[in-house]
């Protein structure tokens, strides 16, 4: 495995790490298993060590760049405080696969493009399905991702998927955006999920990790079209959001 450039974790927006947790050294290690990594899997960056006592941890998986507790309690509560206007004004709706099925996720958008799915199938488009537009993407937001994804432009999609008690998402790829040289960046708030990683074409041997809240995932170079998907959350295990479940937002160079 090729170890990970070194990189600054930093000060801002706030301060990125999960104290005592992943500190360096086998009780790090135990704990690095315990997230679902074997030591094969995934690296353990010690460069990240910011003092004693606190890290964030950043782990390659088939080339998804996971980076463990990158937003801490006080960043994520921050965060879902900036969602809670974009859920009233754009609510969560319940899209349908062009085949008539529906998802078990609900989902929304802000940014001037939102992803939806019906019956004439999966696209980007500039209003939520009941018409009106979406909701601006929050800088702090857009600030994660001028952080991780290594890109000079802005992402105009920030899909918002909420997964309740007993929901899930099929492997799939993203390949609705227009150019796949951009990566999609995911941020998880809420419940723990069951992340599965996949290939680049469909099957294969799969490898998965669990994603807790405050993880940031970057989906890009030749893993940008690697099949991926949720097997599952452990509904209850964060306290973050007040009716339970868990929030995924993906942000997507979409044209
Ligand atoms: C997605 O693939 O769109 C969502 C991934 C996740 O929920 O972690
Ligand atoms: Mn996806």
């Amino acid at each position: 495995m090729a170890s990970l450039p070194r990189s600054v974790v930093r000060e801002w927006p706030y301060t990125i790490a999960r104290p005592g947790v992943y500190k360096g050294g086998t009780k790090s290690l135990q704990a690095f298993r315990n997230a679902g990594f074997r030591e094969s899997e995934a690296f353990f960056s010690k460069d990240l060590v910011r003092n004693g006592d606190s890290a964030m941890t950043r782990l390659l998986l088939r080339g998804f760049d996971i980076r463990k507790g990158y937003l801490d309690a006080e960043a994520q509560t921050a965060l879902v405080d900036r969602l809670r206007p974009i859920l009233k004004s754009a609510p969560l709706f319940r899209p349908t696969t062009a085949s008539g099925k529906q998802m078990s996720v609900r989902m929304t958008s802000a940014g001037p493009l939102g992803w939806v799915s019906d019956s004439a199938g999966y696209r980007y488009q500039a209003s939520h399905p009941k018409g009106m537009a979406w909701p601006a993407i929050p800088d702090e937001i857009l600030s994660i991702w001028q952080d991780v994804a290594d890109a000079d432009r802005l992402p105009d999609c920030c899909l918002i998927n909420y997964y309740g008690e007993g929901t899930k998402m099929g492997m799939h790829q993203d390949k609705d955006e227009a150019d796949f040289s951009w990566p999609v960046v995911s941020i998880s708030l809420g419940d723990d999920a069951l992340f599965r990683i996949g290939n680049t074409t469909r099957g294969g041997k799969t490898e998965a990790v669990w994603l807790n809240s405050g993880d940031v995932v970057v989906m890009g170079g030749p893993a940008r079209l690697t099949y991926h998907g949720v097997d599952r959350i452990r509904f209850g295990s964060s306290r973050l959001l007040p009716k339970g479940g868990r929030i995924n937002l993906t942000l997507r160079v979409a044209t």
